[in-house]
C-alpha cells in the first residue's frame, strides 16, 4: 500500500492561453521515483515526460508527504496532513473516513473563477459517504477510482469492484493508462476554449500491483 513519495508532479501551464485565465493540466505519476524519468536517469525510455521536461520548468527542490491520502489532501485543500487529521497513514479501502469535508478544495476555488474542473484517476481520499467524493468536492466529472490500489486491467480490490464515471460505477475494458489518457484527450479535444479548464490527472501508474500493459 502506497508507501513511497510520488516520484513526479507536473505542472503544465498552457502556453497558448486564450483565455486571461490558464488552462492547468496536474499530471501525477504515483510512486515513480526520482530516477525513473529519463531527464534524471538516461536507462529510462520516457520520452513524453522527458519532452515536457525539456519545455517547461523542473522543481527539483520541492517536498510532499511521503503517503497518498496526506499529499493528495495536502494539495487539493492547502492544508497540512496534521492540521486534517490525515498524518498517519492513509485513507484504508473500508476505512468510514475522508479527508475533512470543512476545506474547501482548489476545483471548489477555480469553480469560482469560472473554471470548468475534471478529474481523471486515483482518488484515495475518502468514499464513505457521497459527500466524500470526486464530483461533490469541486470537480465536474469524475472518471477513475476511489481507493489507493487496484488491478489495471480487471479495475477490483478486495474482490470489490471499484471505477466510475462520475457517479455510475462502469468497467473499462483495457489497461488503466490507456483508458486515463483516452479519457484526458477526449475531455481537452470536446472542451470550449474559452473557458479556462482545470484537468487533475492523478494515473495510476506506477503504483503497485506492478501490471505493465500487454502491448
Ligand atoms: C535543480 O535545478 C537547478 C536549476 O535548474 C540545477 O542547477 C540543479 O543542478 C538541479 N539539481 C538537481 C539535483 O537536479
Ligand atoms: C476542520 O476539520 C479538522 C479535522 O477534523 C479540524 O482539525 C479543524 O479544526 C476543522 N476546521 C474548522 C475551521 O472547522
Ligand atoms: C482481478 O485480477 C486479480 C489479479 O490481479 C485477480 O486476483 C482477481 O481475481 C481478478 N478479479 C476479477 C473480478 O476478475
Ligand atoms: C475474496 O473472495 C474469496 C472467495 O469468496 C474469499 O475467499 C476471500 O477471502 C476474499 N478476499 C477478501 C480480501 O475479501
Ligand atoms: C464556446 O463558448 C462561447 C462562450 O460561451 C460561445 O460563444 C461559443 O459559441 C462556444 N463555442 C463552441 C464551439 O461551442
Amino acid at each position: 500500500m502506497d508507501v513511497f513519495v510520488y516520484g513526479l508532479l507536473l505542472l503544465t501551464l498552457s502556453k497558448c492561453v486564450v483565455s486571461k485565465s490558464p488552462h492547468i493540466v496536474f499530471i501525477v505519476a504515483d510512486d515513480l521515483g526520482w530516477n525513473d524519468v529519463g531527464f534524471h536517469n538516461p536507462a529510462i525510455i520516457s520520452p513524453n515526460i522527458n519532452y515536457l521536461a525539456k519545455h517547461g520548468m523542473i522543481l527539483n527542490n520541492s517536498y510532499v508527504q511521503p503517503v497518498c491520502s496526506p499529499s493528495r489532501n495536502a494539495f487539493l485543500s492547502g492544508f497540512y496532513p496534521f492540521k486534517s487529521g490525515l498524518q498517519n497513514f492513509v485513507i484504508l479501502p473500508q476505512a468510514p473516513s475522508c479527508a475533512p469535508l470543512n476545506r474547501t478544495f482548489l476545483p471548489q476555488k477555480l469553480k469560482e473563477l469560472g473554471y470548468a474542473t475534471h478529474m481523471i484517476g486515483k482518488w484515495h481520499l475518502g468514499m464513505c459517504k457521497w459527500e466524500c467524493t470526486p464530483t461533490y468536492r469541486g470537480f465536474d466529472t469524475f472518471y477513475g477510482y476511489y481507493n489507493g490500489q487496484e488491478d489495471y486491467y480487471n479495475y477490483t480490490v478486495l474482490n470489490g469492484s471499484d471505477f466510475r464515471d462520475n457517479k455510475e460505477p462502469i468497467r473499462p475494458n483495457e489497461y488503466s493508462t490507456y483508458a486515463y489518457a483516452r479519457r484526458a484527450d477526449k475531455i481537452i479535444t470536446q472542451h470550449n476554449k474559452s473557458q479556462p479548464m482545470f484537468l487533475y490527472l492523478p494515473f495510476q501508474s506506477v503504483h503497485e500491483p506492478i501490471q505493465v500493459s500487454g502491448h
